[in-house]
C-alpha cells in the first residue's frame, strides 16, 4: 500500500524534508504552504527528479488541506524561524497560532496520521498540536533529539577522528540551552568516549551541542538550519511508514516516565507504525536527573505561555 506523507510549510525545512522523502522513496509527498505558488513550484521541481533519481512516487504542491486527506504521516514545519539575536522562545506567540491552525486542519483531513512537529519552540509547539488535534499521545511527536544528537555525534566524531556513524550518543530534554547531551552513555562502537577524550574536550563538545542551532543562525543570518532538520524529520517519518521500531530521541508526552508527567520532553522512544510505541526508560544519575528537571521547568514555562 502506497504511503502518503504531507509536509506543512514549504520553506527551508519543509522543502528539504520533501527532498529527503523523495530521495528515500517513502511514498507520495504533498507539500502545503499558505503562500500560493511556492509549494506548487517546489513540488513540480522535485517531481521532475523522478526520472533521474528513479523515484516512482507522486509529489504535489498545494494550498488546500483537502489534498492532504488520508496522509499516514504529517510533518509540521510551518512557522517563523530564528534570526540572529532571537531565542527559540521569541517565536512562541506567532508560531502557536500557526501551529494551532495547521494541526487542526491536518487532524481534520488525516485523522489516522502520525503528526511530527518541527516548528519552534518545539516542546511547546508539539504540546499545542497535541491539544488541538485531539490525537492520542502516541500519534503526536516532536523532532529535535535526532537533530541535537546528530550534532553531538558529529562533534564527537571530529574530536575522535572517526566516522560519525560509529558514534552513538543521546541528547535528552528540551530543544534549548538546557538540553542534556549524555556524556556517560556516549560511545564509539561500544567504547565509552570518556575513555578516549578528556573532560575538558567533552565539556566543550557538550556546550557546542547545546548552542548548535544558534551557531548556524549566526552564520546564515537570514534563518536557521534546514538540511539536518529536514533529514531528521524524514528519518522519523521513515521509521513510522516502514514500521521499523527505530529507537530515536524524540519529544514525547510523558506520563510518569523518568519521574515526569504531563509534558513533552526529549527521550528515547521506539518509533513504528503506531507512532511512539514505547518510551525507553532507564536509570539516570543524580546529576542527569537534576539537568532533566531544569529542562522540564523550561518546557513548563513555554507550555504556560501557549495559553492552552
Ligand atoms: P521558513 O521561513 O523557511 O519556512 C516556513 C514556511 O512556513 C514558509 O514557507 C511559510 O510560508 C510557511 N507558513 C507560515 N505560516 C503558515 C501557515 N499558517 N500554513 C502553512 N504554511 C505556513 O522556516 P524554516 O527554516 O523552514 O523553519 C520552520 C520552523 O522549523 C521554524 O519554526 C524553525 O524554528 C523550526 N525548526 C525547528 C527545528 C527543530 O529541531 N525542531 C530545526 C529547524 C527549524
Ligand atoms: C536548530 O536547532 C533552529 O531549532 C533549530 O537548528
Amino acid at each position: 500500500m502506497r504511503k502518503k506523507i504531507t509536509i506543512i510549510g514549504a520553506g527551508n525545512v519543509g522543502a528539504t524534508a520533501a527532498h529527503w522523502a523523495v530521495s528515500k522513496r517513502l511514498g507520495d509527498v504533498v507539500l502545503l504552504d499558505v503562500v500560493e505558488g511556492i509549494p506548487q513550484g517546489k513540488a513540480l521541481d522535485l517531481l521532475q527528479t523522478g526520472p533521474v533519481a528513479g523515484c516512482p512516487y507522486r509529489v504535489s504542491g498545494t494550498n488546500d488541506y483537502a489534498d492532504t486527506a488520508g496522509s499516514d504521516v504529517v510533518i509540521l514545519t510551518a512557522g517563523l524561524a530564528r534570526k540572529p539575536g532571537m531565542s527559540r522562545d521569541d517565536l512562541l506567540s506567532k508560531n502557536v497560532e500557526i501551529v494551532r491552525s495547521c494541526a487542526e486542519q491536518a487532524a481534520r483531513y488525516s485523522p489516522e496520521a502520525v503528526l511530527i512537529v518541527v516548528t519552534n519552540p518545539i516542546d511547546a509547539m508539539v504540546y499545542t498540536a497535541f491539544k488541538v488535534s485531539g490525537f492520542p499521545k502516541n500519534r503526536v511527536v516532536g523532532m529535535a533529539g535526532v537533530l541535537d544528537s546528530a550534532r553531538y555525534r558529529t562533534f564527537l566524531a571530529e574530536a575522535l577522528g572517526v566516522a560519525p556513524q560509529d558514534v552513538n550518543a543521546l541528547v535528552m530534554g528540551i530543544h534549548g540551552d538546557n538540553m542534556l547531551p549524555l556524556v556517560r552513555l556516549a560511545n564509539v562502537a561500544g567504547v565509552p568516549v570518556t575513555e578516549l577524550l578528556d573532560a575538558e574536550t567533552l565539556a566543550a563538545i557538550v556546550a557546542r551541542t547545546q548552542k548548535g542551532g544558534i551557531e548556524i543562525v549566526n552564520h546564515l543570518k537570514t534563518g536557521s538550519a534546514f538540511y539536518t532538520p529536514g533529514l531528521a524529520a524524514v528519518e522519523m517519518a521513515e521509521a513510522i511508514v516502514t514500521d521499523a521500531k527505530r529507537v530515536l530521541p524524540c519529544a514525547a508526552w510523558l506520563e510518569g516516565e523518568f519521574g515526569i508527567s504531563g509534558c513533552f520532553l526529549g527521550v528515547p522512544v521506539v518509533l513504528g507504525a503506531g507512532g511512539v510505541e514505547r518510551i525507553v526508560e532507564f536509570a539516570l544519575t543524580e546529576e542527569e536527573r537534576a539537568a532533566l528537571a531544569e529542562s522540564e521547568a523550561a518546557v513548563r514555562r513555554q507550555m504556560a505561555a501557549t495559553g492552552l
